[in-house]
């Protein structure tokens, strides 16, 4: 028998997979007493998971539903093994990233833009470029959309979502430049140490690393100012992997466009520049996060529970204080 502790107001439809050796222990989200659970599914509400963590004991493994870690792993004892929800966020992430690139390229924000002002400026109509390029560049920009196809696409983080996205873009007829901590082959995935060497060659850069210490601020000031002229950003990844205040200062001065989920702060708060910088598409943090994605966390986090149970290894142990 094994207690998994799940958040009080869970949907018992999510439950189902369970297997007949869980006791399923529902934990109150104002309890003040302890509860005894050896295997916590975390509740999706990031703020009170640490507090609801502390009134919890003789818990062995901790199962988050989310691929980033980087809030957990902080406050949790070393003596608990932390998995984290690699695998589930592929489909909903990568087929954010897709829809972002192509509203970004198609220029489905400033088209929205428009039928809010219940305006119809076709080609004829449109003035000026996209980026606002004054001088020799004037032009480059004026265009109602641009095709994907032939495009470069750079994808910063080659691992879970990375590949799914590539799966998905393959059948525009993109080329795909890798880049993950360490270098391998097949496909050929390029060490971090060659990220700038690779950045002027994108016409698409996503970001979609974890957020450590290595990746903070990964893409600053000068990896903005290495990409191409009307380059387009995407982070699916976390706000402090790229720098703000440096992506703001590019926005401004028309020289990339970005499609973001994610952003420092979170939320952005009324007024922050990000809001308004041109050519930035921003959604608040919803890339991982459908109907059909949480129905795929409890899955997984059915076979977890039946692994822990079988005594086999469980997936995606990101801290292993064994069990
Ligand atoms: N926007 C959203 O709603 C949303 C949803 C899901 C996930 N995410 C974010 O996406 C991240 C990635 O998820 P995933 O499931 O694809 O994780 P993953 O499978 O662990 O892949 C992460 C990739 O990042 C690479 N990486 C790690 N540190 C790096 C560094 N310092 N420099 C360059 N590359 C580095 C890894 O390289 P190696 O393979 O060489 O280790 C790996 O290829 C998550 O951590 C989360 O922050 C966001």
């Amino acid at each position: 028998m094994v207690r998994v502790g799940v958040d009080e107001k869970l949907s018992e439809e999510l439950l189902v997979d369970f297997p007949q050796g869980a006791e399923i222990v529902r934990i109150p989200r104002k309890g003040t007493g302890m509860v005894d659970v050896d295997f916590w599914i975390l509740p999706f509400a990031r703020k009170s998971a640490q507090e609801t963590f502390s009134h919890l004991r003789g818990v062995r493994v901790v199962q988050s539903m989310m691929a980033g870690v980087d809030w957990i792993a902080p406050w949790l004892p070393k003596d608990v093994v932390l998995c984290d929800g690699r695998g589930i966020h592929d489909i909903s992430a990568s087929e954010w990233v897709v829809g972002a690139i192509l509203a970004s390229l198609k220029r489905f924000p400033l088209y929205r833009d428009m039928q809010l002002r219940q305006e119809w400026k076709g080609q004829a109509a449109e003035r000026g470029g996209f980026l606002g390029e004054t001088g020799a560049q004037v032009g480059l920009y004026k265009v109602l959309g641009e095709d994907l196809a032939g495009k470069t696409v750079l994808i910063v983080g080659y691992g879970s979502i990375g590949a799914a996205i590539e799966a998905r873009l393959a059948p525009f007829g993109v080329r795909i430049l890798r880049v993950a901590r360490s270098a391998r082959t097949e496909p050929v995935v390029s060490a971090v140490g060659e990220l700038r060497r690779l950045l002027p060659e994108a016409d698409v850069v996503v970001a979609v690393v974890p957020l450590t210490e290595e990746t903070r601020g990964l893409i600053g000031a000068e990896e903005i100012g290495l990409m191409k002229r009307g380059a387009l950003l995407v982070n699916a990844a976390r706000g402090q992997v790229v720098a703000t205040d440096a992506l703001v200062e590019a926005l401004e001065q028309h020289r990339i466009r970005a499609a973001l989920d994610v952003t420092d702060p979170e939320p952005l708060p009324a007024g922050h520049p990000l809001w308004l910088a041109p050519n930035c598409m921003i959604t608040p943090h919803v890339g991982g996060s459908t109907p059909e994605f949480i129905h795929r966390a409890f899955r997984f986090g059915a076979a977890q529970v039946r692994r822990y149970l079988a005594g086999e290894p469980l997936e995606n142990v990101v801290l292993d204080a064994g069990y």
